[in-house]
Parts: structure tokens; sequence; C-alpha cells
């Protein structure tokens, strides 16, 4: 079990080299964050890369993303949708997003994105409203930790059977392992991957990349 890669110093530049196929106009979106607040937020360009193979393995037509920030997730997403695809996205902040928005019509991705600016777990509900139970492909979670479960439970009913819900920062730089750890969000990360290690409606895997990012198949 203890057997997981250490990689950083010349082995993450090795890995980079080898591995990273990271386009020029994410590759500016990652500069510009970089120089905001909150950057910290932003996926890794692995991670990134991770999701558009998975959104293309499944082949994901709509999706929704609970939390955009800058959008470096979005666009990894819409971008491996086919050109009638659609992703919806989550996110409470018209600042951050007002960015991600530039990137998406520079990308010409713009046409397959529709944001919803309020509380996620209101646009999900919406969602649902719309008749979306079960159709869609994929859903990537990635806000405020508090209400992962939430998030979780209304991804599950919108992804159809055979579709991926992918939640983000699972291992909370490690918190989630520190049981003197009490934070609200830690306790509702831990409790989350709790459920999920015997969650009979998904098959389950940890994809160590990044924060660690939970990838669910709904049965
Ligand atoms: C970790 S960042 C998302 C990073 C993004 N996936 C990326 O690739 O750059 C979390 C985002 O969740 C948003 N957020 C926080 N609380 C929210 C809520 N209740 N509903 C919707 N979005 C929320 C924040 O505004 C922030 O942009």
């Amino acid at each position: 079990m203890k057997s997981w890669p250490k990689i950083e110093g010349a082995v993450a530049d090795y890995v980079d080299a080898n591995w990273l196929r990271e386009p020029p106009l994410r590759r500016r979106l990652r500069e510009e964050t970089a120089k905001m607040p909150g950057a910290g937020m932003q996926i890794s360009a692995h991670q990134g890369q991770q999701i558009g193979l998975l959104a293309r393995m499944i082949g994901a037509r709509r999706a929704v993303e609970v939390g955009t920030f800058t959008g470096y997730s979005s666009l990894c997403i819409a971008e491996a949708l086919p050109a009638n695809g659609k992703l919806w996205c989550c996110d409470v902040s018209a600042d951050w997003t007002n960015v991600a928005r530039r990137y998406w019509k520079e990308a010409g991705l713009d046409g397959r994105i529709e944001l919803t600016l309020g509380p996620a777990q209101d646009t999900l509900d919406w969602l649902l409203a719309q008749g979306l139970t079960e159709q869609l492909d994929l859903a990537f979670i990635d806000a405020d930790k508090e209400n992962y479960d939430t998030y979780y439970e209304r991804c599950l009913k919108l992804v159809r059977p055979g579709g991926l819900i992918l939640v983000d920062n699972v291992l909370w730089g490690g918190s989630v392992a520190d049981p003197g750890d009490t934070d609200t969000d830690t306790q509702a990360i831990r409790a989350l991957n709790a459920k999920l290690k015997s969650d009979k409606r998904v098959d389950l895997v940890l994809l160590a990349v990044g924060d660690g990012m939970t990838c669910a198949l709904k049965r």
C-alpha cells in the first residue's frame, strides 16, 4: 500500500518533459492565474490533462463542473467534448469566472459552456429539474468542501450509469489522515472518502494526481 511515487525535484522535471502536453492558451491562463489571490485553487496541468483524457475515454458529451474559478479545468473538459457537447459550470464568483469567460471565448469553446453564478447546490437542483437525471456523462467536483457530499449526491443523480464523477482535493494536503485535524472542510472530505469506500452505487479508484482525485464510475 505504501508504494505511491513521490514526484518532486528532478523527477517532476522529467515527468513534465515527457508527459505534459499543455497547450499555449492553458499555459497562459496558468500564468495569469498565478498572479491572482487564490491561485493555489487551480488544478495542476497534469490533472487537467488527466481529466480531459478520462472525458474522452468515456465519450463524454455532457458534463457539469462544480467550482470553475478562472477556468482551467473547464477548458480541459470542454475541449474533450464533441462540437455539440455541453458543459454546465457552477460558481459564485463573477470576478474569477470573468477570467474563465475570456479564455473560453479565445479557445472558441464559449458556445459549449453555460455558466450559472450562484450556489452550486441550486444549479445542480435546477439541472435535475430540467430533466437531466442520468443524462450527463461526467461531473467534476472542486468547490467548497463542506458541501462535497451534497454535490456528490446530486451529481450521482445527474450522471448516467457508466458516467464518471471526479472529486478533487480528497487528500486535502494530507490532513484527512491526521485524526487531530477537526477542521470543517477536513471532516467533510474525510466523511465523503469513508462513505465512498463502501458506496455500492459506484466503482472507485483514487488518482494520485495533484491533491488526490477520487474517480467514481457510476454502476
Ligand atoms: C478550487 S476552486 C476551482 C478551481 C477550478 N476547478 C480550476 O481548475 O481552476 C473552487 C471554486 O469554487 C467556487 N465556490 C465556492 N463555493 C461555492 C458554492 N457554494 N457554489 C458554487 N461555487 C462555489 C469558488 O468561487 C471557486 O472559484
